[in-house]
């Protein structure tokens, strides 16, 4: 079968070097891809948020699936028109993808259905942000509803800098996506992503990772969009993954199965596991990034079957996967200045591929004029790598990036580290 993969970054790549794994698939064609995705198919330069060149594309190719890697075209209803052709799609319908383009939405679903979650208020004047503040104790919790590239969160310190945030939110800082904000209390525990498939009715349970938003080692510096993950998780054990399950992920599909958006694709709820349970931060609908990298490495079975099950319904009847037992971690190399202002174009020398248990992921690089490989983007490679244990998979990662020429770029030191 033909696999036509959206998406370009490192969640991509490692998707794409997966699906090939697969038997059932004989092509893998990308958009916009990478040069990671080029040694396994035919990349074309259409971007992953065109919606109507994407739906264009599909029809000319006539894959047997679509995987859609990132958000942006899901929350404006790629899957709805592939659907509306017949053309099968691993994703959710915009409908259900609400669950990441509206933090609204989702904080409210998850009051009408008895989901554990911080305490909130959602808002859209300085009146009641303050009056909902005032009910709250330091850190305030504050978030532009609409997707924001997973900048919209601040964390306030006290009431002053929380009241010049939701100013500064109101007044626009993320257009339309922070002219309503939801207002949360602070949650204290231990952060984890976990990841569950479903076809609208089914629900399998996928595994736990850790990212590492901050930019710096020690947690530092300013949110990215990730900076290393690892997996298995150690606060996320077989007993926690069932309360999540339970408690959370579960209740969910049914409660927007019963709403009249039944979620298809992959779910990836952002958990604070604290003294009283696991709690829900925040829903996505598409994998982690860098998460995906660890889950692909960690899955044995077969991604493809599991990802026609949840575009074809067939869910319940499908083996749920096994996973390597190692542990996996990934580093992000990313270009000085991500997340603000970075250079493009930086010079990269990769290694000649070769030790076991090591991948490369490209996230954001592409080929100059003269074919040599350059960096395209600020999260520019994932280097992934299996061991014993977090910290010696973190360990050989490291040993990797160590190999790497990367003039005017950075990682973090510490990923895993805390394990
Ligand atoms: P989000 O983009 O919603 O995942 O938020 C970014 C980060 O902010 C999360 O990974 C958490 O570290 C933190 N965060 C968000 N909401 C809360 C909360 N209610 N309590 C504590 N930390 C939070
Ligand atoms: N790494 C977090 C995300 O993909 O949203």
């Amino acid at each position: 079968m033909k696999v036509l993969l959206i998406g370009g970054g490192g969640r991509e790549h490692a998707l794409g070097w997966k699906i090939m794994q697969s038997p059932l698939v004989t092509e893998l064609v990308s958009a916009p891809g990478n040069p990671g995705l080029t040694t396994l198919g035919r990349c074309v330069s259409v971007s992953a948020e065109n919606v109507a060149a994407l739906v264009r594309l599909a029809i000319k190719e006539a894959p047997d699936l679509v995987v859609v890697g990132p958000e942006v075209a899901l929350a404006e209803g790629l899957v709805d028109q592939l659907q509306a052709l017949n053309i099968a799609v691993f994703g959710p319908s915009a409908a259900a993808a609400q669950l990441e383009s509206s933090k609204a939405f989702t904080k409210e679903l998850c009051a009408r259905h008895n989901i554990p979650t911080a305490r909130h208020r959602t808002v859209q004047t300085m009146a009641d942000a303050k009056v909902f503040l005032r009910t709250l104790a330091a850190p305030f919790v504050l978030k532009a509803d609409g997707l924001a590239a997973g900048k919209g969160v601040v964390i306030a310190q006290d009431m002053d800098e929380a009241v010049a945030a939701a100013q500064d939110m109101l007044d626009g800082q993320f257009g339309a996506a922070s002219q309503t904000l939801v207002i949360e209390e602070f949650m204290h525990g231990l952060e984890a992503s976990f990841f569950a498939l479903s076809d609208g009715e089914a629900v399998m349970p996928l595994i736990a990772a850790q990212d590492h938003k901050r930019a710096f080692d020690g947690d530092l510096g300013p949110n990215t969009g990730g900076m290393g993950a690892f997996s298995p998780v150690p606060h996320v054990d077989e007993f926690m993954a069932k309360r999540i399950m339970d408690e959370i992920i579960i209740p969910t599909i049914a409660a927007m199965r019963e709403e009249g958006r039944p979620f298809t694709g992959v779910l990836f709820a952002g958990l604070m596991i604290g003294t009283d349970g696991p709690k829900l931060i925040e829903y996505n609908v598409r994998f982690g990034d860098p998460e995906c990298q660890v889950l692909v490495m960690r899955l044995q079975s077969d991604l493809v079957p599991l990802l026609l099950a949840c575009a074809n319904g067939k869910l319940a009847q499908t083996l749920a996967p096994d996973w390597d037992k190692q542990a996996c971690t990934t580093v992000v190399m990313a270009a000085k200045g991500y997340p603000g202002a970075y250079k493009k174009g930086l010079s990269l020398g990769l290694p000649e591929p070769g030790t076991d248990g090591v991948q490369m992921f490209h996230a954001g690089t592409t080929l100059d004029e003269d074919g040599n490989l350059v960096s395209a983007g600020g999260r520019v490679l994932a280097i992934t790598a299996f061991g014993t244990s977090v910290g010696d998979a973190a360990a050989n990662a490291y040993r990797q990036c160590e190999q790497i020429e990367f003039d005017g770029g950075f990682y973090r030191k510490d990923i895993g580290a805390k394990v």
